[in-house]
């Protein structure tokens, strides 16, 4: 079935978003790439965060951010000399597609289908630049935000299926909100939500904001083994 269709059949419960965005504004950890919309230090965020839990990246996102300020700082460097600042964290492969990417462009564009002409980024990353950075209306879905979705809106579906996701990318892009201020504070909190609330070891079903319009609260579910939320 075409992701659209499934989705118009789930569509999203009234006061969803809104409930989220309050208890966002409420609950958000302060974490320091929060505190910025530079394009370039909110990619290196992502690209921290997409292998490597928030309390280990946040020492290193400030040392390479001090070694590398700039996209054009990283892009004079050597491959081996991103890759030294980026050690600790493992999989190179993001800071060398990150010396490719600094190599290719000057300033990272605001369109996620641009974005994602570039090396190293993917769905997730575009719409985490465009949104975060730029406040475009882009949808993203990591694990966590696949996560939260199928549980709130899909509860017979695994996230990790491929069906599974495609749905949840559809769920994402239907409920997101149309201003660009809006998108941050919505995707941000989807985020928040799967590391704080909606983990994959444990649903806190007692806490969480969206309670009364998830279809799975408080059901009994079958344990999934995916990654910790991070
Ligand atoms: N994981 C990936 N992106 C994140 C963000 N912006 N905040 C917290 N955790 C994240």
């Amino acid at each position: 079935m075409p992701a659209d269709r499934s989705a118009a059949r789930l569509a999203a419960p009234a006061g969803f978003g809104r409930r989220l965005r309050a208890w966002y504004r409420r609950n958000a950890r302060d974490l320091p790439w929060r505190r910025t919309r530079d394009a370039y230090q909110v990619l290196v965020s992502e690209l921290m965060l997409q292998q490597t839990q928030v309390g280990r990246v946040i020492p290193k996102y400030g040392e390479f951010l001090t070694r590398f300020p700039t996209l054009q700082a990283v892009a004079a460097a050597t491959p081996a000399q991103v890759c030294e600042a980026w050690s600790g964290l493992g999989y190179y492969a993001r800071a060398r597609n990150l010396h490719a990417l600094a190599r290719r462009v000057v300033r990272l564009p605001a369109d996620p289908a641009a974005l994602r002409r570039l090396p190293g980024i993917g769905p997730y990353t575009a719409g985490a630049v465009a949104s975060f950075a730029y406040e475009r209306p882009a949808a993203l879905v990591d694990t966590n935000v696949a996560r939260v979705l199928t549980r709130v809106f899909a509860p017979r579906l695994d996230p990790r299926s491929a069906a599974g996701r495609r749905a949840a990318w559809a769920i994402a892009e239907r409920i997101l909100p149309h201003t660009g201020r809006a998108a941050y504070v919505h995707n941000q909190a989807l985020m928040e939500l799967g590391a704080l609330i909606c983990t994959a070891r444990v649903a806190h079903c007692g806490r969480c904001p969206v309670r009364p319009v998830c279809r799975s609260a408080g059901a009994p579910r079958r344990p999934r083994t995916g990654r910790a939320g991070r």
